[in-house]
């Protein structure tokens, strides 16, 4: 059965086997998640990584930050494994995770002090932006896993998603666009290479520390916490 990646589907509405892999899968990224390194003064993360070209070269110039970069692509996150390993780079995870799960998992000792979401799939026909990752619910999620003034970085070459982010941000209320904000560090990903153009935006965290009660998935209503439970 192919495991499923797409997490906080009504779970009366599924399967007991998609409902059991859904479990097993969370407990996965549940311990993966517990055996990352606490006590580095800051982490960074890349949501939607790919093949690791961006996060691999900023962790090697950064080697005083730990980075997380996510994937639910397996093969991707297999090329940027490798990268960060001849590079000999120890600051660095990759987890093959979908970003609400990650962000569930994730234990109290990491909090972000950098989020980048470069050139997310911009699910273009109107009737999938519901699937986009940058939603209201989420950046309020997100928010509460960063530290109190983090940083978002985002970048798209879909103008419509461009909007579409800048417009999920201001609605959140949990974070600030920063429109004349320089990006602390540039190296141009595999979708950056391919883009014709793109646009930026940088946002930065306003709403106080604290981890939120609940999670919501892209598009769906909120369900229910199961946050810091432990896995099922
Ligand atoms: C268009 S690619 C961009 C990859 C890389 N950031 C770049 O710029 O080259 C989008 C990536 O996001 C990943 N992705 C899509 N939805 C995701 C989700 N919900 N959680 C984590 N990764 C996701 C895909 O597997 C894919 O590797």
């Amino acid at each position: 059965m192919k495991v499923p990646y797409a997490y906080g589907s009504s779970m009366d509405r599924v399967s007991k086997g998609f409902r059991d892999a859904l479990i097993e899968r969370r407990e996965d990224v549940f311990r993966v998640c517990r055996d990352l390194p606490a006590g580095w003064g800051k982490y960074d993360l890349e949501i939607g990584c790919g093949h690791g070209h961006f996060l691999a070269a900023y962790a090697e110039a950064h080697p005083e930050r730990y980075c997380i970069g996510i994937d639910i692509a397996g093969g991707r996150l297999e090329r940027a494994r490798r990268k960060s390993e001849r590079a000999g780079l120890k600051n660095i995870a990759w987890i093959r995770a979908e970003a609400l799960l990650f962000l569930e998992c994730l234990p109290e000792t990491i909090s972000f002090s950098r989020v980048f979401i470069l050139f997310p799939d911009p699910w273009p026909k109107k009737r999938h932006h519901k699937h986009r990752l940058v939603q209201t619910g989420f950046m309020d999620f997100l928010s509460s896993v960063c530290r109190p003034g983090a940083t978002l970085y985002f970048r798209t070459d879909n103008s419509d998603y461009a909007k579409h982010a800048g417009d999920a941000i201001a609605g959140s209320g949990a974070w600030e666009e920063r429109p004349t904000e320089v990006w602390p560090w540039e190296r141009a990903s595999v979708f950056q290479e391919l883009a014709e153009e793109y646009q930026s935006l940088v946002a930065r965290k306003c709403a106080p520390q604290g981890r939120a009660e609940v999670c919501v998935r892209p598009g769906s209503q909120i369900p229910q916490s199961r946050r810091r439970q432990g896995p099922f």
